[in-house]
Parts: structure tokens; C-alpha cells; sequence
């Protein structure tokens, strides 16, 4: 798991447009871990969360505050692992072949900006210490967002 950490931490660059580094991420965790079908962010913009950098099929481009697991990750500022996403009350299916999601908050001075959202087609594939792992990485890419804020407008 550190190695892999260290590989997600080599991926981002400070120096460069921040899409860019959202960009590598979502395609590293798509296609190094096993049995990911999606992987990406969400940000908020204008009190919805809006599709940003992703790896995986097309996805539904706005979700709503509480909609979802996306929209009830942000609006409650908690992790959420969804073992089976026919069980979860709202979710929305972007890709019909995902079976169990992981959603985690991002921040920015400590409010919630966004989301990383991950999608298996293996029912209950997240458990720790790979959770732990992908909660890293989402906390090194609000490192590297509160660093270079060049582009976000984020309105939260
Ligand atoms: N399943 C998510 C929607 C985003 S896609 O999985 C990419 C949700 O219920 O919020």
C-alpha cells in the first residue's frame, strides 16, 4: 500500500494545472487497482456537484446536494462505502456494471469542495487497508488544490 501511495504522490505535480493532476489520479486508481470501472472527482459549483477529470465511461454531469451517493457523501462530509449500490436508497447508476461504490469528501479550507468517486463491478469491493490508502490520496490531491488554486472558482 505505500508503494502504491508513493506512486499516487509522484503523479501529482504542483507546478502544473490542477486538472491535470485530477486527471493522472483517476486513470491510475482506474487501471492499477483491480476491478475498478470508474474513477473521478466531482466539484461543487453553484451548490451542485458538477462532473470533473474521470476515467471510465461517460457520467451523469450534475448531482444534487443529497442525491445519490456523490450528493450524500458532500452534504453530510462523510466517507461512504456502498457494498451493494441496488441497497443504497437514490443511487444513481452512471455505468450499468457497477456493483459497490466508494465515495470520499474533498476539502478545501476545511469545507467541502468535491468528491472522489470510485466504482467496482465486484460487489463489496472496498474494505481497508485500501480505503485508507484512497482517502490518502484524496487528502494529497486538497494538499496540491490549496497549493495551486489557479483555476477553481470554487463557490461552496
Ligand atoms: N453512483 C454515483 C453517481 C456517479 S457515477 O457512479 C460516476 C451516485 O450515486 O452518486
Amino acid at each position: 500500500m505505500d508503494d502504491l501511495l508513493k506512486s499516487m504522490e509522484s503523479l501529482i505535480d504542483l507546478s502544473v494545472h490542477p486538472l491535470s493532476n485530477l486527471s493522472n489520479l483517476s486513470a491510475y486508481i482506474r487501471f492499477t487497482l483491480p476491478d475498478i470501472n470508474w474513477c473521478g472527482f466531482y466539484f461543487l459549483l453553484d451548490g451542485v456537484l458538477q462532473l470533473g477529470p474521470f476515467c471510465g465511461l461517460p457520467a451523469c454531469i450534475m448531482i444534487p446536494l443529497g442525491r445519490g451517493v456523490c450528493g450524500t457523501a458532500a452534504a453530510a462530509d462523510q466517507m461512504i462505502c456502498v457494498p451493494d449500490v441496488n441497497l443504497f436508497p437514490g443511487h444513481i447508476a452512471c455505468d450499468a456494471n457497477s456493483r459497490s461504490e466508494l465515495v470520499i469528501p474533498v476539502h478545501l479550507d476545511g469545507k467541502v469542495i468535491g468528491v472522489m468517486d470510485i466504482d467496482s463491478s465486484v460487489p463489496d469491493r472496498f474494505h481497508e487497508p485500501e480505503i485508507e490508502l484512497l482517502t490518502k490520496a484524496a487528502e494529497r490531491i486538497e494538499g496540491s488544490l490549496a497549493i495551486n488554486r489557479t483555476i477553481w472558482a470554487f463557490n461552496v
